[in-house]
C-alpha cells in the first residue's frame, strides 16, 4: 500500500482528489518537463493577466507524488503574480504536502519545473511583443 512509505494525508487527498487537472486551450504559457530520474513527463498551462496567473491546469504521466506535487503546485501557484510563482520551489511544495517520502522528493521537480518553464514560456511571449 501507498501509505507503506510514509505518505501524508494531505498527498494521499491530492492524489485521490487532484485539483485543475486538465489543459487550457491557448495558455499564456506553457512548460513541459521530464524527470531524468525516471522518465515521467509533467505539462503545465497557465493564463496570465497583469502579470498574476488566474488559471492554472496540469497533465502529468507521472506517478502518485508527481500527480500530487502538481496538484498542490497548483492550488499554490493561483492568483500569484509571476514573480512570486516563480519562487515556489519543490521544497515548498513537499512541505505543503506535510513531506514527501525521501525517496519521492524527485518526483516534485517536476511540479515545480513545469510551473517555472509555463511562466518562463510567457514572460519569453510578453518580450516577444
Ligand atoms: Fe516519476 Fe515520481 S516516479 S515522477
Amino acid at each position: 500500500m501507498a501509505q507503506n512509505i510514509g505518505y501524508s494525508k494531505k498527498v494521499m487527498d491530492h492524489f485521490f482528489n487532484p485539483r485543475n487537472v486538465g489543459e487550457i486551450k491557448n495558455p499564456d504559457g506553457y512548460g513541459k518537463v521530464g524527470n531524468p530520474v525516471c522518465g515521467d513527463i509533467m505539462e503545465m498551462y497557465i493564463s496570465v493577466k497583469d502579470d498574476h496567473i488566474t488559471d492554472i491546469k496540469f497533465k502529468t504521466f507521472g506517478c502518485g507524488s508527481a500527480i500530487a506535487t502538481s496538484s498542490m503546485v497548483t492550488e499554490m501557484a493561483k492568483d500569484l503574480h509571476v514573480d512570486e510563482a516563480l519562487k515556489i520551489t519543490r521544497n515548498d511544495v513537499a512541505s505543503e504536502l506535510d513531506g514527501l517520502p525521501p525517496q519521492k522528493m524527485h518526483c516534485s521537480n517536476l511540479a515545480a519545473g513545469a510551473l517555472h518553464e509555463a511562466i518562463k514560456d510567457y514572460q519569453q511571449k510578453k518580450k516577444n511583443k
